[in-house]
């Protein structure tokens, strides 16, 4: 039984509403309680790998009062890490290679017991990857696209709704005004949980979600019928992850160094296209939300569910209980093998209650 006194935390990923409130619950809990010491890795894992080292010591006051800020205190990045660090060849080019056992080492000299690491499914892989290594390691969830299956919620997601909620509020007003089509992209690249909560919490009258591939007959249908009750605009929801029933998703390949994932969007613009082409008439404007999703102050409720895992994760490193990610099973917050996390995708269930929800409101859901 080891009596760990020393933690070493890191946000990983793309940031999302809460990363501080998590932050703030790990020392409040690690130092405030069972007087440990907190350094957090700046730019996820980078800050060890760094030379010299990034790091930055928490105590009580670096996490006064950050609970209401967006974003991480911390800094944070999708690119590089442990196991894909890019090295210049002399040719200009580069190779990523794994620097995992070499963090290891670093975090061994620092007199790190055990590390906490804050990110969506990418970043767990590397926390399973590292504690297969022999890291102690424990993962908490999070994401704004609600995509991870172990948790009933990651904390960012409902702030995400919240923006776009506020969004289609905004665009029926001047849709209505002017007797438009308002196309909106969202976020949401596997898992459209975003654009369909948003478009039962506001009304919207389509909503196209990467689960489920659409035929932009369903949407011409879904408008003309809006159009023919007189109503004279309609509000469509389409998540950057969709696609159309004949199509891929609409991507391009990123240009910077280490970044692994694919850049979605331009879904949103080639929907308003479609819509247009066959029906001239309709004047049709693009709203593309974009990371106005994952910035700002994180809602009540992601606050709390932040904070929950935070003083959970200082728990299971207490208990020991390492490779294990804390998450949320209502109404109690529960750790699970990261294993177990990350081997299933939180899709939208086909014959979930959203979605039951969605069509119950006639919202056209493209298929
Ligand atoms: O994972 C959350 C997410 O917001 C996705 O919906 C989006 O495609 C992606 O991050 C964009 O990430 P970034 O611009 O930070 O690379």
């Amino acid at each position: 039984m080891i009596k760990t006194r020393r933690l070493l935390i890191a946000t990983g990923g793309g940031d999302c509403p809460g990363l501080n409130a998590v932050i703030r619950a790990i020392v409040k809990k690690a130092v405030g309680q069972y007087s440990w010491e907190v350094i957090g890795s700046i730019n996820a894992f980078n800050g060890v790998l760094m030379d010299p080292m990034e790091l930055k010591p928490l105590d009580l006051a670096a996490v006064s009062g950050i609970h209401v800020k967006g974003g991480t205190i911390l800094g944070t990045t999708n690119r590089c890490g442990p196991f894909q660090w890019p090295v210049e060849r002399s040719d200009g080019s580069w190779e990523l290679v794994d620097r995992s056992g070499e963090m290891i080492e670093r975090l061994g000299r620092l007199g790190i017991d055990a590390v906490i690491n804050i990110g969506g499914d990418g970043s767990q892989l590397i926390s399973q990857r590292l504690f297969e290594q022999g890291l102690n390691i424990i993962g908490v969830p999070k994401t704004i696209d609600n995509d991870l299956s172990a948790t009933d919620f990651t904390f960012g997601y409902q702030t995400a709704v919240e923006v776009v909620t506020d969004a289609v509020d905004k665009l029926v007003t001047t849709a209505s005004s002017h007797h438009r089509i308002m196309v909106l992209e969202v976020m949401g690249r596997d898992a459209g949980w975003i654009a369909l909560g948003a478009a039962v919490a506001g009304g919207a009258d389509v909503a196209l979600i990467p689960e489920i591939p659409y035929r932009i007959g369903s949407v011409m249908t879904k408008i003309s019928e809006r159009i023919q009750r007189g109503r004279g605009f309609a509000i469509v929801i389409v998540a950057e992850g969709a696609r159309a029933v004949d199509g891929d998703v609409i991507a391009s390949q990123s240009e910077e160094v280490g970044y692994q994932n694919k850049v979605l969007g331009g879904v949103g613009r080639w929907v308003a296209g479609q819509i247009k082409e066959q029906v001239p008439d309709l004047e049709i404007r693009l709203t593309v939300l974009g990371h106005l999703q994952r910035g700002g102050i994180p809602c009540a409720f992601d606050r709390i569910l932040a904070t929950q895992f935070g003083v959970a994760a200082v728990e299971a490193v207490k208990a020991e209980i390492f490779g294990h990610m804390v998450a949320y099973r209502h109404p109690d917050v529960v750790t699970i093998p990261i294993k177990e996390a990350i081997s299933q995708y939180n899709h939208v269930g086909l014959n979930s209650n959203l979605i039951k929800t969605a069509r119950g409101l006639n919202i056209c859901l493209g298929d």
